[in-house]
């Protein structure tokens, strides 16, 4: 499955095969979105094709259900679930608290209903994107379509009382045309380099009109899985 990996995939890889130790016969999983996730799917893939591993998984998007249909995962939506015992997922950034920013692969409203519905949240990752504050990788914000450009300039204003060091929006393009979520909805970009209150931000954006969520996981995930280039796994 690995072959010779580079060693940021190496690091994914290893993050993501810790990880999988975690998921036992009969669990529903959350199956998160990203190239880390992806590990972690086929990871599970094989344990369903050469251990007999039974899992029924949640994924959070289109790309992980193909995938996990691909490895042979018993894919079920989270209605049918109800509720999931465990979801690994990827994440852009975290702090020591374990908090998150998400959504650079623009999954980021799945990916929180997903998580949230879990018993326990586990996030797989290099060691690169742990930060001492958040806030350098952009924060994704899913908004509407409709009227988009008034939502953008009122989370500016919005801005403005907050606690960031930056304050610049943009609209998330893909080639020509913005890009579009499996929700049918656009991305905008908040390049706030460092946010001060977290909490408050999470809080504060989900209350302008317009805007669905934002990819600030607070308080949501348990256990960081963080892989290195040579290999070592670390817990946080
Ligand atoms: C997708 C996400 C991803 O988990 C995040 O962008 C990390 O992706 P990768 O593992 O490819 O670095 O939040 O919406």
């Amino acid at each position: 499955m690995t072959g010779e990996l580079s060693p940021i995939d190496k690091a994914k890889f290893v993050a993501a095969k810790r990880a999988v130790d975690y998921v036992e016969d009969g669990m529903r999983v959350g199956l998160g979105t990203g190239s880390t996730a992806a590990w972690m799917v086929r990871c599970l893939g094989e344990l369903v094709r050469d251990d007999g591993l039974r899992i029924r998984g949640v994924p959070t998007s289109t790309r992980t259900a193909e995938l996990a249909r691909q490895v042979g995962i018993d894919v079920i939506s989270l209605d049918e679930a109800k509720w999931l015992d465990l979801t690994i997922d990827g994440a852009d950034e975290f702090d020591e608290n374990l908090n998150l920013i998400k959504g650079g692969g623009g999954a980021l409203l799945q990916e929180k209903i997903v998580a949230t519905a879990s018993d326990r949240m586990i996030v797989i990752t290099d060691a690169a994107k742990e930060v001492a504050q958040l806030g350098s990788f952009a924060l994704p914000v899913e908004v509407i379509p409709f009227g988009w450009q008034t939502t953008k300039a009122l989370l500016e204003e919005t801005l403005i009382n907050l606690d960031v060091l930056g304050r610049e929006t943009s609209l998330r393009m893909n080639g020509d045309a913005p890009f579009v979520t499996d929700e049918g909805n656009f991305i905008l970009d908040l390049h706030l380099i460092r946010i001060g209150n977290v909490r408050q931000l999470a809080l504060v954006l989900n209350q302008i009109p317009g805007v669905v969520e934002n990819g600030l996981f607070i308080d949501i995930c348990d256990i960081v899985v963080i892989g290195h280039g040579d290999g070592r796994v670390e817990l946080r």
